[in-house]
């Protein structure tokens, strides 16, 4: 079965095809319609080794949607506290039956790695892997503008902050290229900016410059966890620069969308007046979640 751990796996027919899936749940449970539950009775076990709110229950929530028993082991009180490899906890919960694993880890390679020691067809699929991968994210931000823009050939999509700690920035991004985005302005301090090999990106330090006439504005989280000793970051004084408020939004066009994956550091990265104000979709965001995820089972339990 299909793991889903790095957008780079997916087609555009892929990705297209998700999004009409996660249209079709979207609709189901807005009007409260039955949803035939394909995966009934399979077993999903989540593993978070970071912490997590929209990940982690939007994806219980899909699974349960979906009519799948669902285990979210307490990682605190494992066997991996008496020297099991995570291998092993992994091979073993699959052994009973589990035939999706949902891994959240600060390790970039770790998804890859575990969904080849898989023994019994289960697949995998990353809630966000180091600093490199966050499908599911991914898609629901595509979903989103979507809903709102209709198709990418044309829009202009800035992403403001820390891009350098960001797997939300470089999911999104791969996303946006497949689906024919070719103005993406990536606006950071210069010491939080990406270097990617044949990067066709418009990277500048500018607010004014990166978010001039821009139809999608995306706020990255400051992601202070993955700094190195020698990072250092002042709140106040990045707000000044970068956080996104009502001002730097007058230079975007006037029905741009403002997006962010959260989790929100109000006052730093995003006033309240933008974050609660109309052009918001920041909750839009989070609804989609539930559905994308509910697509995303479905692609990788192979039922369509
Ligand atoms: N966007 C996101 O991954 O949020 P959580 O860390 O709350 O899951």
């Amino acid at each position: 079965m299909p793991h889903l751990i790095d957008i780079a796996h997916l087609s555009r027919d892929d990705v297209w095809s998700l999004l009409d899936k996660a249209e079709y749940y979207l609709s189901a449970i807005l009007a409260k319609n039955e949803i035939t539950r394909c995966h009934a009775g399979v077993a999903a076990a989540n593993l978070f080794f970071e912490s997590s709110t929209r990940t982690s229950n939007s994806f219980q929530l899909a699974e349960q949607r979906h009519g799948m028993l669902v285990l979210n082991p307490n990682l605190s009180y494992s066997a991996m506290n008496k020297g099991e490899s995570l291998e092993d906890t992994l091979c073993n919960l699959e052994a009973m039956g589990v035939r999706l694993f949902v891994v959240r880890h600060p390790d970039d390679l770790v998804c890859q790695h575990l969904s080849e020691q898989l023994n019994f067809g289960a697949c995998l699929m990353s809630a966000g892997s180091g600093m490199y991968h966050h499908p599911t994210q991914a898609l629901l931000d595509v979903l989103t503008i979507r809903q709102y823009k209709g198709e990418f050939s044309n829009l202009s999509v800035a992403v403001i902050g820390d891009l350098k700690h960001s797997r939300v920035v470089r999911s999104f991004i791969s996303v946006l290229l497949l689906l024919g985005a070719t103005d993406i302005r990536l606006i950071s301090p210069p010491e939080w900016s990406l270097s990617l090999s044949a990067d066709p990106f418009y990277h500048t330090s500018s607010m004014k410059e990166g978010v001039n006439q821009a139809d999608v504005i995306m706020c990255l989280r400051i992601q202070k966890e993955r700094f190195d000793e020698h990072e250092s970051f002042l709140p106040h004084h990045y707000h000044q620069q970068y956080g996104l408020n009502d001002n730097w939004l007058t230079y975007a066009k006037p029905n741009a969308i403002v997006m962010h994956p959260g989790p929100v550091n109000r006052a730093v990265e995003i006033t309240d007046s933008v974050a609660d104000g109309p052009q918001s979709v920041i909750l839009k965001q989070v609804e989609n979640g539930v559905a994308v995820r509910m697509a995303a089972i479905d692609f990788a339990l192979g039922y369509t």
